[in-house]
């Protein structure tokens, strides 16, 4: 079971957090994994700890992303991580949001994940096979009183992407999926009543992201998947 020996793969903001938890599990199960990050110094070191090779590229840049896989050449996974904006994340009311702030989190959340699937997932269709993997969040997934409508719109924006592009590359041996994740480690809240009374771990989201982009999970297509240790259920 999944073995990912002789698969390449790519993930995005993959120098601290949740993509080097994902880095670390796929490069475990045997693939070949590229570390991305808008930070160099980030994407070399985590690729020095997994053994992989740093690629990195400003995810919302089209250019930067095309060179970016130019360099990695054919890639079998996709992992659209980046997400977090390095700008910060403020919590606002959207009737008090700077058209500005919609932005930052468009670019990222959406833009970053059709240039980088768009720059890939045509190969993998000419190859037969290939796996795309968007880490969205539960704010993508449900509204909830957190004051993160522009986060949540754009990781719906990127939900929505992963449900219909399955559809057009799911008979080419492409399936898409999307991972609406729970708060992880490092949120400033209280995990004590969640079903699975902690926060997330970067390897908890790398567990499902290894199966996802496994043969065995090439049925699983159009989906958006909550790996949240119960918090919402
Ligand atoms: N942390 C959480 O509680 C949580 C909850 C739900 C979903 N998520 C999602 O998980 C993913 C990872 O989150 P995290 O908490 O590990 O974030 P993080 O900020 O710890 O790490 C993200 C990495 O992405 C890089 N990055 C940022 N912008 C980039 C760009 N334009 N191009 C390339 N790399 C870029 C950063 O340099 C950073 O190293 C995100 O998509 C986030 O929305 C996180």
């Amino acid at each position: 079971m999944l073995d990912l020996s002789g698969r390449v793969a790519l993930v995005t903001g993959a120098g601290q957090g949740v993509g080097a938890g994902i880095a670390t599990v796929l490069a475990e199960q045997g693939a070949t994994v590229w570390v991305n990050d808008l930070f160099e110094d980030r994407a070399e070191a985590v690729a020095a700890q997994v053994g992989g090779k740093a690629v990195p590229f400003d995810v919302t840049d089209l250019d930067a992303v095309r060179a970016g896989v130019a360099t990695v050449g054919p890639v079998d996974v996709l992992v659209n991580n980046a997400g977090i904006p390095t700008a910060g994340f403020p919590q606002v009311d959207f009737k008090d949001s700077d058209p500005e702030l919609w932005r930052r989190f468009v670019d990222l959340n959406l833009y970053g994940v059709m240039n980088c699937t768009h720059a890939t997932v045509s190969g993998m269709c000419e190859r037969g096979w290939g796996r795309v993997i968007t880490i969205s969040s539960e704010a993508g997934r449900v509204g909830a009183p957190i004051r993160v409508s522009l986060y949540g719109a754009a990781k719906a924006g990127a939900i929505g992407l992963m449900k219909h592009l399955a559809h057009e590359v799911g008979p080419l041996g492409v399936t898409c999926n999307a991972l609406a994740l729970g708060p992880m480690e490092g949120v400033p809240a209280d995990p004590s009543q969640n079903a699975i009374p902690r926060w997330g771990k970067p390897r908890d989201i790398g567990a499902m992201t290894a199966f996802l982009a496994s043969d065995e999970a090439e049925w699983i297509t159009g989906q958006v998947i909550p790996v949240n240790g119960g918090v919402i259920t």
